[in-house]
């Protein structure tokens, strides 16, 4: 049996769903990115990619989750028991799991680096600050594993607190006071950016399409982006769709949070681009944009030591609402399997993860280089957990994918996405073919020998294998 309840409101998957979607990804990742692949370009990509792979694996993961009204392991336990399918298929659960483990291990230091600049931004500290000051002082936030591990620390027990008092009186109580809130600071900050800062030099930079500047990386960056900007592949949102209402429509539900989040990260870079090219700064400074660019224009600005603490809370609320729903998926499978009460199962996965997060900690100062990650893999502690997500979050939106494509039924899918033939013959085109061999392609070019003819080549053999795949490891009548 299932030990799952429910929602109290019917809008609070997406009110979850949302806060989810919107975090780092928004704020911090897709800004940077924008600034380092050529503006308009990429966000065309981007675009693309939300709603031809995004919102159609959204609505799939949603489907996985509803349907067995489990936590995502266990719901795919069920969901091959009940669909008479391949043990093999229960791995979205474990990959889902993994990646929210390895992702929240790091997501919970970089949302420390927000305690610390609100923190900074309110006493004033930064005012009048140069480039060099600034610079500097964002170096030696990193070079201090102490400071890293305690706002880690305290990042990650917050979550945790949210989490183990439950979904009604934690999750979803935090949740209704922390996105209203966020709403409005955003919009604060817009404004802020819009009367201080070069507003037009900022939608110029982000809608100005430039095809020259759409590069084969800005396209891999850009899907990658839209599967972490949509919390997809990992369990996030089956667990949440466990809890949502059979009533309500998958399809609409999954157009609103992708719209809202795409809202997000755009004004989030309007106010962003508009406050840096005010301040006559370079737009193109990567993962330091958010915490050294930006501070650096707040420094200059009238009030800027305020709207700047503003800004970090901003950060850090949506960055929790993120982190939560990292530890949903992990906790509610510990309680469902083993018996555990919440608080118990939330501190196991919290501990663990926080454990985790101390290489990624160290990866900034005392195993900067020359650990054995660089030997094996060329690469920091942290770089390779982020990479192993970036590969098991595409991972997992495939076969959820390929498994809501292939075996649900047609009348299941029907009934979970409450739309007309038109719209569900779309839907099941891009899950079994389109999402699918889009991933591939990710994946080739992550292969630098892999160049130039073979990937439209491989391209179609993976269409060919999804077909296979749904044929042979799927046992499912109904399918036409
Ligand atoms: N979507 C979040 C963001 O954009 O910051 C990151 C994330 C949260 C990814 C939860 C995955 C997840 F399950």
């Amino acid at each position: 049996m299932s030990t799952h309840n429910v929602w109290t409101h019917k809008g609070t998957f997406l009110l979850a769903a949302v806060g989810s979607a919107v975090g780092l990804g928004n704020l911090w990742r897709f800004p940077y990115l924008t600034g380092e692949n050529g503006g308009g370009a990429f966000i065309l990509v981007y675009a693309l990619t939300i709603f031809a792979v995004g919102i159609p694996i959204l609505i799939a993961e949603t489907m996985l989750g509803r349907n067995s009204r489990r936590s995502p392991i266990m719901g795919m336990r069920f969901l091959t028991r009940t669909h008479n399918t391949s043990r093999a298929w229960e791995s979205i659960g474990w990959l889902g799991a993994a990646s929210a483990f390895l992702i929240l291990s790091f997501y919970s230091v970089i949302a420390g680096w927000a305690i610390h600049y609100t923190w900074q931004m309110l006493t004033g500290s930064l005012v009048g600050a140069d480039a060099e000051t600034i610079s500097a002082g964002f170096d030696a936030l990193l070079a201090s594993p102490a400071l890293l591990t305690l706002y880690h620390t305290l990042f990650i027990i917050a979550s945790g607190l949210i989490v183990g008092m439950g979904i009604h009186k934690g999750i979803e109580s935090g949740l209704r006071i922390i996105m209203p809130a966020l709403f409005i600071i955003l919009l604060v900050v817009l404004a802020y950016g819009v009367t201080n800062g070069d507003f037009r030099a900022a939608a110029s930079f982000l809608f100005t399409f430039n095809i020259a500047d759409l590069s084969l990386e800005g396209w891999l960056a850009a899907m990658g982006q839209s599967f972490f900007t949509l919390s997809l592949g990992m369990g996030a949102i089956m667990a949440y769709g466990a809890y949502m209402s059979s009533e309500i429509s998958l399809t609409r539900t999954a157009l609103a949070i992708a719209v809202v989040d795409t809202a997000v990260a755009m004004v989030a870079g309007l106010a962003i681009f508009s406050l840096v090219f005010g301040a006559g700064l370079d737009a193109g400074q990567g993962p330091g944009l958010m915490f050294v660019t930006l501070p650096l224009a707040f420094a200059e600005m009238p009030f800027g030591a305020l709207v700047g603490g503003v800004f970090f809370i901003l950060v850090l609320g949506a960055a929790i609402s993120s982190s939560i729903s990292l530890i949903e998926p992990v906790a509610a499978f510990l309680v469902e399997r083993f018996d555990l009460t919440r608080p118990q199962a939330v501190f196991a996965m919290v501990l663990a993860s926080w454990a985790l997060g101390l290489l990624t900690v160290a990866s900034f100062n005392v195993y900067a280089e020359g650990t054995i990650f660089h030997t094996l893999f060329g690469r920091s502690a942290f770089e390779f957990i982020e990479l192993l997500t970036n590969i098991f979050m595409p991972l997992g939106g495939l076969l959820i994918a390929l498994f809501a494509g292939w075996a649900l039924t047609h009348s299941e899918v029907m009934k979970e996405m409450r739309t007309n033939e038109t719209w569900f013959a779309i839907w099941r085109l891009l899950v079994r073919f389109v999402a699918p061999a889009a991933v591939a392609f990710v994946f080739l070019r992550a292969i630098p020998q892999v160049e130039g003819y073979l990937i439209p080549a491989i391209g179609a053999l993976v269409i060919v294998g999804a077909f296979a795949a749904g044929r042979t490891f799927l046992v499912d009548d109904s399918q036409g």
